[in-house]
């Protein structure tokens, strides 16, 4: 069956998979996908415990016996740091009798269950059952008594769990993200602040609403090129600039970090030759070198930033499948994580990571209490996207609204996560997966991709 779209445009090789409220039209989201408990029960079954999911950032567990659980749908997963090098991912229910070992986070040598005192070591090995000679022999065996592992790999300063043992490794499903962060260093970042929001949507309807631009005029105006003080010449150009920086950092306590911010501040007034490119080309690039050397000096571990423009590497946001975003803003970076908590309910994280000397690094961040999403705490950006999403949750349950039409040129990122979705609740295999996955790990904006599923 050819794939058909609402503009006939964009046609990509692929047609609808054997899902219900499958992505029939690429360009057409059913509104079922957001509230439809079956569609969660499916995508429960079929979706999350196939995935490489962000478990913790690694500066939460620095110290061997460091652990945090983390929980997705009804599994708890155990995350604990065993050396310097090796982080082990357990299910978090003892092999006893089913009670769950541990809560939130803290620093173990031994995992005591709280019912009858068996205890297994950091390594998830046995280390005590209490009378042991009153069970079956069969039902002691060391290996068996172990905890289950869960999959865990490092990359980009976090450890990241998945649920099946025939999943393909972590990189394999993170490319082509991993290679862009690597160049910007994430792996050094530090948690600058950590906060969450329970929103009352869907978790692909928040996810959804950081993929594309498109919103940008109506929902966040002082983004807008007119509100700021207009002029691409010398000296306007670095006070334009600068307002950017500002209302970014204000807006997202950060995005746009003081420390850089300040760097620009200083640089205001350098000599710029009067032709518009060629000024902002080398206000750019004197920024970026300032910036760089600055971190540099203060013993910080900083990617050279017009290295990476050279290197084509400037996308401002990337998505990496299923839950998980970056958005680099010179030397620091935001970061979400999206986790479903009920049909109509999502827990959003936000991170706002920075550059942060070595020796200065402090205490481990914890996870904040999730806030509302009109809580007044919340700065500017984040505010503005979270106010539209319970509206729109609300309006997808309309008699009068069926499916999402979605701009097959700069939406496309939502359509190519919706059917990488598809792809996975229709059980494809991972090397017809992997490939589409590839193509949803990309900044936003982009249009309706052929994933290769064929027909
Ligand atoms: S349920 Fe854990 S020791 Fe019995
Ligand atoms: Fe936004």
């Amino acid at each position: 069956m050819a794939v058909e779209t609402g503009s006939r445009r964009g046609q990509a090789n692929w047609s609808a998979l054997p899902v219900p409220w499958a992505v029939a039209a690429a360009d057409r989201i059913p509104k079922q996908r957001y509230y439809d408990p079956d569609f969660y029960a499916l995508e429960a079954q079929m979706l999350w415990p196939r995935v490489w999911q962000m478990a913790c950032r690694l500066e939460e567990i620095p110290r061997p016996g460091d652990y945090v659980t983390y929980e997705i749908l009804q599994d708890s997963i155990i995350v604990v740091r065993v050396d310097a090098e090796n982080v082990r991912a357990y299910h978090n229910a003892c092999r006893h009798r089913g009670v769950k070992l541990v809560e939130g986070n803290g620093n173990r040598r031994t995992f005591v269950c709280p019912f009858h005192g068996w205890c297994w070591g950091i390594d998830g090995r046995n280390t005590f059952v209490l009378q042991p000679e009153a069970f079956a022999e069969g039902n002691m065996h060391p290996d068996d008594l172990q905890l289950v592992s869960v999959r865990c790999e490092l990359w980009g300063g976090c450890a990241w769990i998945n649920l099946d043992d025939g999943a393909p490794a972590l990189r394999d499903c993170m490319e082509p993200f991993a290679s862009i962060y690597d160049a910007w260093h994430v792996e050094t970042l530090r948690t600058e602040w950590w906060q969450s929001c329970r929103l009352p949507v869907n978790w692909k309807l928040a996810t959804a609403a950081f993929m594309e631009g498109y919103h940008v005029p109506q929902t966040h105006p002082q983004l807008l090129p007119t509100s700021m003080p207009s002029s691409s010449k010398p000296p306007g150009l670095a006070r334009t600039n600068l307002y950017f920086m500002r209302t970014l950092g204000e807006g997202m306590a950060g995005m746009t970090h003081a420390n850089d911010i300040r760097i620009a501040e200083g640089l205001q007034n350098i000599e710029l030759p009067d032709d518009p490119a060629a000024a902002m080309a080398i206000w750019r690039s004197t920024l970026n070198d300032a910036i760089v050397s600055w971190h540099r000096a203060r013993g910080c571990d900083m990617p050279d930033l017009n290295d990476l423009a050279r290197r084509g590497i400037t996308e401002a946001i990337n998505f990496a499948f299923p839950h998980y975003f970056l958005l680099p803003q010179y030397s620091s970076a935001s970061s979400y994580r999206i986790r479903p908590l009920g049909p109509e309910e999502t827990l959003f994280e936000i991170w706002s990571l920075t550059r942060i000397p070595p020796d200065q690094v402090t205490g481990k961040p914890t996870p904040p209490e999730p806030m509302a999403p009109d809580d007044p705490r919340w700065p500017p950006i984040p505010a503005q996207d979270f106010s539209n999403l319970p509206r729109q949750q609300k309006g997808l349950h309309s008699k009068g609204f069926e499916f999402m039409r979605l701009s097959d040129q700069i939406e496309g990122l939502i359509s190519n996560f919706e059917r990488v979705i598809d792809g996975f609740l229709a059980g494809l295999p991972y090397d017809t997966l992997v490939p589409a996955i590839r193509k949803t790990n990309t900044t936003i904006d982009v249009p309706i991709a052929d994933l290769g599923f064929g027909s």
